[in-house]
């Protein structure tokens, strides 16, 4: 009798253990938006002059390819995906050689150029923000197809969306354009985009998102090609430009902290690199980096995109040594060093 009840007890206790893994699900896709930092090649396929599907750029990726990545290899998300133990990279949503199959474990809407901002996407005539939302219905749609209704609402709602853009809301329109500068100060600009952040929040939240990472600005003021500006100074970082990063990753904070409480089950993190990348750039050789202020690419000063060529013979020979690849991304390492840190430290949750 008495053994009875221990087996049975036993036998409620085993089935709780069983049951965890299936209440805290695992992610099975990363569903990204964004910018060039998150951008595996979309902006291939439109009209722009803001491309990197050529060399030098992918001399470090699989088989020495460039994908449209802004990187000598692979980009921030997809060692997230990796480190979800989902898969090495994430496709881009327009690449044709991709289809439902491979975009279920994973896509990106991202363009390299865009902003939080009309006014930024149409700069270099890339994808708006809003725009990578029609695509993610779009792309809700075949999924429903691919895995039936059910199945699809569940894998959307347990997949860890990521959202990194707002660099360029600033230095390729704000600081730039008199447009925006003449209509709002720095700090109402900083609110006009954390508004749009917000309702693309509850936008996705509204289609099924429940895991969400967005990503705050970096120490923009210290990217090689605001140094290059900053010439006549030394080259130091744009102190400005930091500050104006400094400040928004607050307001983006508050505002997912309310979000949180606002909107029922979501689970909505701040994945801030600021202080992070400022530390590799304050001690890159702690990094085992050699060079944390010109980029590796060309002069480094300002070489990106078609500027940035295979036939530069300025070019470095290890992109391991530059925390920059170009005068405006990371290199592949960098990114390896950011996205282990944000896994670590924000993503975690997640798992
Ligand atoms: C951006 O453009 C889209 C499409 O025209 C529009 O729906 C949206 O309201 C615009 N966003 C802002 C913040 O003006």
């Amino acid at each position: 009798m008495a053994c009875n009840v221990v087996v049975f007890t036993l036998f409620l206790f085993l089935n709780l253990l069983w049951q965890v893994p299936k209440t805290s699900a695992i992610v099975p896709a990363i569903i990204v938006f964004g910018d060039s930092t998150v951008d595996p090649g979309n902006n291939n396929q439109i009209s722009t002059v803001l491309k990197s599907n050529f060399e030098p750029y992918g001399r470090d990726y699989f088989g020495g390819q460039p994908t449209g990545r802004f990187s000598n290899g692979r980009i921030a998300t997809d060692f997230v995906s990796e480190a979800f133990g989902i898969k090495p990279t994430i496709p881009a949503y327009l690449d044709p050689m991709f289809d439902i199959k491979d975009f279920a474990t994973g896509v990106s809407f991202a363009s390299a150029g865009t902003g939080y901002d009309n006014a930024t996407s149409d700069v270099l005539s890339v994808i708006p923000f809003w725009k990578e939302l029609e695509y993610y219905k779009e792309y809700q749609t075949k999924l429903r197809g691919f895995l039936g209704t059910e199945r699809a609402n569940q894998h959307l709602s347990e997949s860890l969306h990521v959202i990194s853009i707002g660099t360029n809301d600033f230095l390729e329109n704000y600081y730039i354009f008199p447009t925006r500068a003449s209509e709002y100060s720095v700090d109402q600009y900083q609110d006009f985009l954390i508004g749009i952040a917000g309702n693309f929040i509850k936008e996705l939240y509204k289609l099924g998102a429940r895991k969400i990472a967005i990503g705050g600005l970096p120490p923009m003021g210290c990217l090689p090609l605001e140094r290059t500006t900053n010439f006549f100074y030394g080259s130091r970082c744009i102190e400005e430009y930091n500050n104006v990063a400094k400040d928004f990753n607050k307001k983006l904070q508050s505002r997912v902290t309310e979000l949180n409480k606002e909107l029922n089950g979501i689970q909505l993190v701040l994945s801030n690199p600021y202080d992070k990348l400022l530390e590799l750039i304050q001690n890159p050789s702690h990094f085992g980096f050699e060079n944390a202020e010109t980029a590796c690419c060309g002069t480094g000063f300002f070489e990106m995109s078609y500027l940035c060529d295979k036939m530069n013979p300025f070019t470095c020979s290890d992109a391991n040594k530059y925390i920059f690849w170009d005068s405006f991304h990371p290199t592949e390492k960098t990114n390896f060093i950011m996205a282990d840190y944000v896994f670590k430290n924000v993503l975690a949750v997640f798992r």
